[in-house]
């Protein structure tokens, strides 16, 4: 595999799963045989914590990479999960006003990344819940974008709001971007109104949807042992939907688990 297939999770509604998604995706395409790079583009640093690492404790973060003091080969830690990841820390909060002042601010993520990006298969970047300079760092840097969605009331707005800034990035940014799809979170199948959602989401766009995550309280105990639900609830609903959507990724891209998955 030649290509390293850069995907940004994104969202501006905060809640949806983004994070939950990446690292959960992450460890299944590591399990995959894939080589994984979560990046945590979030000054809430949630994914960092999720994966075990104490953000108050990590000396060289995203931050300083974007700011150019310090390599990204540097800054990367590998976990428990088996995947990489570019840890984020509170000090990103300053970054975004930072960054408004340079010129060509929304490609320095890509710049950064570009020296590691052969070292992976893919990578994931977890954004925070804005449209913000740093998420739009990471629609530039990424080949594809996956949004998450609540299956709930009116979580419809966000996404034609989140199409128009993608549609303008490909314009003005990166020509290239394209939508993985949308990945339906948080789904409660017994419930019409979930169902409707996704119905209506999907007359209304037209993209590539995904097999709906189940709700389950599983989701809540894994970041706080520093893991992925892959590796606290290996046979949970929940692990083994986010397993079936990391194959129908690979499939999308014209590829095969590498090893069969060991559940
Ligand atoms: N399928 C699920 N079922 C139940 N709870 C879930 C599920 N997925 C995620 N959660 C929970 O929902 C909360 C929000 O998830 P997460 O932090 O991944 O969202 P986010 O979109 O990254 O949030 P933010 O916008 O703040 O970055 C977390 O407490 C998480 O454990
Ligand atoms: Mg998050």
């Amino acid at each position: 595999m030649s290509r390293t297939h850069v995907v940004a999770v994104v969202n501006q509604k905060g809640g949806v799963a983004k994070t939950t998604s990446v690292a959960s995706l992450g460890a299944a395409f590591a399990q995959m045989g894939r080589r994984v790079l979560l990046v945590d583009l979030d000054p809430q640093a949630s994914l960092t914590f999720s994966l075990g690492l104490d953000p108050d404790a990590v000396e060289v973060s995203v931050h300083q990479v974007l700011l150019g003091t310090a390599g990204a080969a540097g800054a990367i830690h590998r976990t428990d999960d088996g995947v990489d990841l570019l840890p984020s820390t509170i000090e990103l909060a300053g970054v975004e006003a930072q960054l408004l002042a340079r010129p060509g601010r929304e490609f320095v993520l890509r710049t950064v990344l570009e020296d590691v990006l052969p070292g992976y298969d893919v990578v994931l970047l977890d954004c925070a819940p804005s449209l913000g300079v740093l998420t739009l760092n990471a629609l530039t840097a990424a080949g594809q974008v996956l949004v998450p969605l609540q299956c709930e009331m009116l979580s419809h707005r966000g996404v034609g709001q989140l199409l128009d800034t993608v549609a303008d990035v490909q314009r003005i940014l990166n020509r290239d971007l394209t939508v993985l799809g949308v990945l339906p979170t948080m789904y409660d199948g017994r419930t019409t109104h979930a169902r409707a959602v996704l119905a209506d989401v999907q007359e209304r766009y037209g993209l590539t949807m995904f097999a709906p995550i189940p709700k389950s309280v599983r989701f809540a105990e894994a970041p706080a042992v520093g893991r992925s639900i892959l590796a606290t609830a290996r046979g949970s609903k929940g692990a083994v939907a986010y397993c079936d959507v990391a194959r129908a990724v690979l499939r999308s891209w014209g590829e095969r688990p590498r090893r069969p998955l060991n559940r």
